[in-house]
């Protein structure tokens, strides 16, 4: 008795002493809390959602739901809040998480009662027992095991499973909604199976128990005699072939080493690879305010990609922004900053786009607006807003400067993002980095040039240097489309080129220059509400602490964090409402999530949450309204 009484008062001082904890007095470094954002849906150690809609994680094999991670990231499979959140993780850490998951050995919940007729359930039974001999459709047990319990590594269970969930996932395969790694077997089988047939099948399975022995079978079931075994790609995926987030092209020069890193600080691979297309064949959709822009197959195939052109071609497209043939490139191709790239460098990306393994794929036709696709619209456009010139070195800074300036200007592209754009998509100069929207995705990219946005001070200079290399730093984290660039491109450069970046960085912002913006929106500042307190209590401390303080190198803070203040606020709605995990990198292979609220909290709550955070711990912001929220929510 006393024990558990002083256990509980310890307890409870614990909980109101997150202050002298600092690091909060739940957090413990593992796997567990490493997923906490993904339990948010799946349920306590990924044991299904309450109403059957989110599926169990927990025992199935690992292969399985590693399998499952890349589907949804490639495109095989599709849910938006689970492809947010797995985009910026890695290959090893997916699978890490896939065993994490897969190791748990949980209890499972009562079955389903049968709600179907004693004939609908003996039809279900016999498909998934015996399969049909007549219309050569397997027996599920064949592959999904005999106990129904799966195959390890790759095949998963179907006991355990909602009957709602077994009907969609079914009838995914028969609409080719859902798809897995080619030879995809479920697929004919699924579209053998009539609607009847599959609400049948799922009735059935939905109702029977659980063995006692829960693990899948460790080797597959042979074949029987004279029936002809199906292949399944994703039984034939261990270990998995490397994605379109490694490529492993074969070098073959020095020159073309320079290439290969040259294409890392232009990041090309992120816009000219579609998901779940080879690496660089091109064919990613990029929405601009006129219309949507393919990109283009950059593999050295003769017919498709860069296999016909010539150094001097490419040197055209990269300076000049023109095709072979003459035709005007769109600068949703970011050439108004890579006419900046040296003669000598572009030779480098062209040597290296050479060596690449030739991927047959034709470029998609651009769907712009009239007139905006037009070459005449694009000469206009061009008059107005680019001027081809290679990058000029300042004589009076230092060589380390100079680096710097013609990273951040010419392949790193920041001003693509950082710099603000006019109803017509220009700006007269394209490397002023004054803060910009995000062509057609509702983020900011804060001003470089103010040190309350995202610029950096002589103090911050470690930080940003921390950032760009890991993706995360004491002060704050990259989210969205700046967890992109960390992982295709920044996390990659030298520390010499990131630090000549930051030493450029740092120039834009002098010490003497006044930094604060004019706040239009200040006095509309409201104190935060009551709600906003209760919903942070609820829902935010766990990871961002009591006072907003975070856990270093897990959870960023949110106190004295200058994402959190800034005045546009549409890149707090976008992490409240979507949620996502910093970008995996060498600096920091395995990063900590933040579930989605989307589904959780409505435009009124999400604002006065955002307000608490803004107004809390010394946060001084202007105020974010419901209709902030909204039209964040309405993104397509
Ligand atoms: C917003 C809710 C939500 C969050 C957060 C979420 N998931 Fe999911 N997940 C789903 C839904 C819904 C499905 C089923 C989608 C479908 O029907 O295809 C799913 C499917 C899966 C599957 C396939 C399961 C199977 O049996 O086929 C895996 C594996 C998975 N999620 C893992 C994760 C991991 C790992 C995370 C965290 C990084 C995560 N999920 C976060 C909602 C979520
Ligand atoms: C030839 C082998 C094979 C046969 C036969 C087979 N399956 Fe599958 N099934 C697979 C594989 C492989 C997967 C995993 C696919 C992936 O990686 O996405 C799978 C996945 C599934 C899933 C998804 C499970 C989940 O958690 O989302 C369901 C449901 C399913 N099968 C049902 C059936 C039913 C019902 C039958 C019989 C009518 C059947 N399967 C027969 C190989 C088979
Ligand atoms: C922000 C997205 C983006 C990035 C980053 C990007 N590109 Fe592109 N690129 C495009 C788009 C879109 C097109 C198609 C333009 C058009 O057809 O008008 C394109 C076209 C091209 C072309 C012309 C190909 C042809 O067949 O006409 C070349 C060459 C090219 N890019 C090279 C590169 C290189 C090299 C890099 C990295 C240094 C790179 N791109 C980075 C979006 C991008
Ligand atoms: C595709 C668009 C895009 C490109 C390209 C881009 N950024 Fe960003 N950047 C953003 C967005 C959006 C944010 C705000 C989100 C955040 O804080 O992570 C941001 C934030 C930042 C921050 C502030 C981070 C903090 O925690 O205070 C810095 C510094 C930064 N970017 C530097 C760069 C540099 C340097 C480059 C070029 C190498 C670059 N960005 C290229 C979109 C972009
Ligand atoms: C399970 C832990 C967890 C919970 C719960 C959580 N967050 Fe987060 N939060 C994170 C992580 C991890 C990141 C970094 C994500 C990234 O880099 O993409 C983050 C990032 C943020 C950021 C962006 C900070 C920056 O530097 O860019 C804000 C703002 C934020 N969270 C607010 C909230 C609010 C408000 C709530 C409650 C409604 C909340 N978080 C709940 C883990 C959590």
């Amino acid at each position: 008795m006393f024990r558990t009484f002083t256990h509980r008062l310890l307890l409870a001082l614990l909980f109101y002493m997150p202050l002298a904890m600092h690091a909060g007095p739940a957090f413990e470094d593992n796997m567990a809390q490493r997923t906490l954002a993904c339990v948010a849906c799946h349920g306590k150690e990924g044991r299904a959602g309450p109403d059957g809609y989110y599926p169990r994680l927990a025992g199935k094999p690992a292969g399985y739901l590693y399998n499952q991670l890349l589907n949804f990231r490639d495109g095989r499979r599709h849910y938006g809040l689970m492809t947010g959140l797995v985009q910026p993780l890695s290959d090893a850490y997916l699978m890490e998480i896939a065993q994490y998951f897969s190791a748990l050995n949980l209890p499972y919940p009562a079955p389903q009662p049968a709600i179907a007729s004693q004939e609908t359930l003996t039809q279900g039974r016999a498909l998934v027992m015996q399969g049909d001999k007549a219309r050569k459709l397997p027996a599920c047990v064949q592959c999904h095991g005999q106990a129904m319990t799966g195959v390890a590594p790759n095949f998963p269970g179907l006991l355990g499973l909602s009957s709602d969930y077994l009907n969609a996932q079914l009838g995914g395969w028969k609409t080719g909604q859902r798809r897995a790694h080619a030879p995809d077997c479920m697929a004919p089988i699924a579209k053998q199976l009539s609607n009847q047939e599959v609400a049948a099948v799922a009735h059935w399975l939905a109702a029977q128990p659980l063995p006692a022995q829960t693990q899948p079978q460790a080797k597959p079931s042979p074949w029987p005699a004279g029936s002809d075994p199906i292949n399944c790609g994703s039984a034939l995926l261990i270990p998995a072939k490397p994605s379109a987030a490694t490529p492993q092209p074969k070098p073959a020069s020095a020159l073309a080493v320079q290439g290969a890193y040259l294409a890392r600080a232009g990041n090309c691979m992120a816009c000219h690879t579609a998901q779940g297309g080879d690496a660089f064949a091109g064919g990613r959709a990029i929405a601009t305010p006129f219309g949507t822009v393919f990109s283009s197959n950059l593999t050295p195939d003769p017919q498709t990609g860069l296999g016909r052109w010539t150094a001097s071609d490419f040197w055209q497209a990269l300076h000049h922004g023109r095709a072979k043939d003459g035709r005007l490139l769109n600068p949703a191709f970011p050439y108004t900053n890579y006419t900046q790239v040296t003669r000598a460098d572009s030779d480098a990306l062209y040597a290296y786009l050479q060596t690449l393994p030739p991927s047959i794929k034709p470029n998609k036709e651009h769907a712009m607006r009239w007139p905006f696709g037009t070459q005449a619209a694009l000469a206009t456009w061009r008059a107005l807003y680019f001027t081809p010139g290679e990058f000029q070195a300042e004589p009076s800074q230092p060589a380390e400067w100079n680096r710097g300036a013609y990273l951040v200007r010419g392949l790193g592209h920041c001003a693509a993002c950082h710099t603000p754009r006019n109803a017509l998509g220009g700006n007269k100069n394209s490397s002023d980095l004054a803060g910009g929207m995000v062509s057609q995705q509702n983020w900011y990219a804060p001003s470089l040039r103010n040190v309350q946005e995202g610029g950096t001070s002589e103090n911050l200079a470690q930080d940003m240097l921390a950032l760009l290399k890991t993706g995360i730093h004491p002060g704050g984290s990259a989210i969205g489309p700046m967890a992109e660039v960390v992982k295709g491109s920044t996390q990659h450069l030298s520390d010499d080129d990131l630090k000549a970046m930051v030493v450029y960085l740092k120039s834009l912002t002098p010490p003497s220059t006044p930094t604060s913006l004019p706040s239009k929106r200040n006095e509309e500042r409201k104190p935060s509400t009551a709600l906003g307190a209760k919903l942070y209590e609820d829902r935010c401390i766990q990871c961002h602490g009591a006072q907003g303080e975070g856990v270093n190198g897990a959870y960023p803070p949110l106190a004295n964090n200058r994402a959190v203040t800034l005045n546009n606020p549409v890149n707090l709605v976008q992490i409240v409402l979507y949620g996502g995990y910093a970008p995996a990198t060498t600096g920091n292979p395995r990063p900590y999530g933040m579930p989605p609220y989307v589904l959780q909290m409505n435009g009124k709550e999400t604002a006065s949450v955002l307000n608490y955070i803004r107004n809390s711990w010394g946060n001084r912001a202007p105020e974010v309204t419901e209709l902030d929220v909204n039209q964040a929510r309405e993104r397509p």
